[in-house]
């Protein structure tokens, strides 16, 4: 292990490595990709540090609220490759996107028809569709859990003075696998670029804009887990969202309505949109 010679030294850190089969299969790749990175771009010693102080900021600013690797992952396409690696599925099936960081275990309980949006600022957006399997059979009793932004862009878990959930919820389809409630209709929003990733993006002239979005995670007893958003058409983001997660068939389409009558009987004395979205799961 003298004298190595940069060729030299991937292989004796390759060989350095044991451990489990998986382990080792991850770490060789990731010591052959790194090292190869590296050469490529001939890395000045001034660059490596500027990584070091980057990825040390990322760390730094990463807590129990905020998890700015998750935001580099995704500003970088990890996270959509990973969602492409693990959630091959029939085309018929609906696609998975991105999780994003703004999930929260155990958000509230709603019956169909209720408001979801609860107090969140915006227009409101009746959204409903149908849980159903690859044949088009209805999935009941299906877990659907839903969060979104509201009209200012921003989570309920973005505001330091809001402690209660809002514009987040979850409910269950009815036995014809139908499931609807009323909420606020999404808008165009930036992914927090305060920190080391909003640099990254400034670095190389990217947008931090995301296209409107409601996010849907939805698990139902002998199928595949599904977590993905439905898009809103016409947003001018589409094709430039900044977690690269649109995916055509997500994009629902969001009719606006004069005061009137609502899908649900409801009469509404302020304009309103309507969403209708079919989620399809793969057994
Ligand atoms: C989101 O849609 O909530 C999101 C996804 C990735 C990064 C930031 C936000
Ligand atoms: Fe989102």
């Amino acid at each position: 292990m003298r004298n190595l010679t940069d060729t030299d030294l991937t292989e004796a850190v390759i060989a350095s490595f044991n451990g489990s089969e998986r382990f080792k299969e991850i770490a060789d790749s990731l010591v052959r990709h790194l090292h190869a990175f590296a050469s490529e771009v001939q890395l000045t010693e001034e660059e490596w540090f500027a990584g070091i102080d980057f990825l040390t900021r990322t760390g730094h600013i990463t807590d129990d609220k905020r998890q700015e690797f998750i935001l580099l992952s995704d500003v970088l396409g990890l996270s959509m490759l990973v969602v492409g690696i693990n959630n091959r599925r029939p085309p018929e099936a609906t696609e998975s996107t991105v999780f994003g960081p703004f999930f929260v275990e155990g958000s509230p309980a709603f019956e169909n028809g209720d408001d979801l949006g609860a107090g969140a600022p915006g227009e409101p957006c009746f959204m409903e569709g149908r849980v159903l399997d690859l044949n088009g059979e209805p999935v009941p009793d299906a877990l659907i859990d839903v969060w979104q932004a509201d009209e200012d862009g921003f989570y309920d878990v973005q505001y330091a003075d809001l402690d209660q959930p809002r514009g987040r919820g979850h409910l269950r389809s009815d036995a014809d696998g139908r499931f609807w409630f009323w909420s606020v209709k999404p808008v165009a929003y930036p992914i927090p670029a305060d920190g080391p990733v909003g640099e990254l993006l400034a670095a190389g002239a990217r947008g931090p804009m995301r296209p409107a979005h409601v996010h849907f995670k939805i698990e139902a007893e002998g199928f595949q887990t599904l977590i993905t958003h439905v898009f809103a058409d016409g947003d001018e983001y589409l094709d430039s969202d900044a977690v690269f997660g649109v995916r055509s068939n997500l994009i629902g389409h969001f009719e606006h309505h004069e005061p009137g009558a609502a899908p649900d009987g409801s009469e509404m004395d302020v304009p309103f949109w309507t969403m209708r979205y079919d989620m399809v799961l793969a057994p």
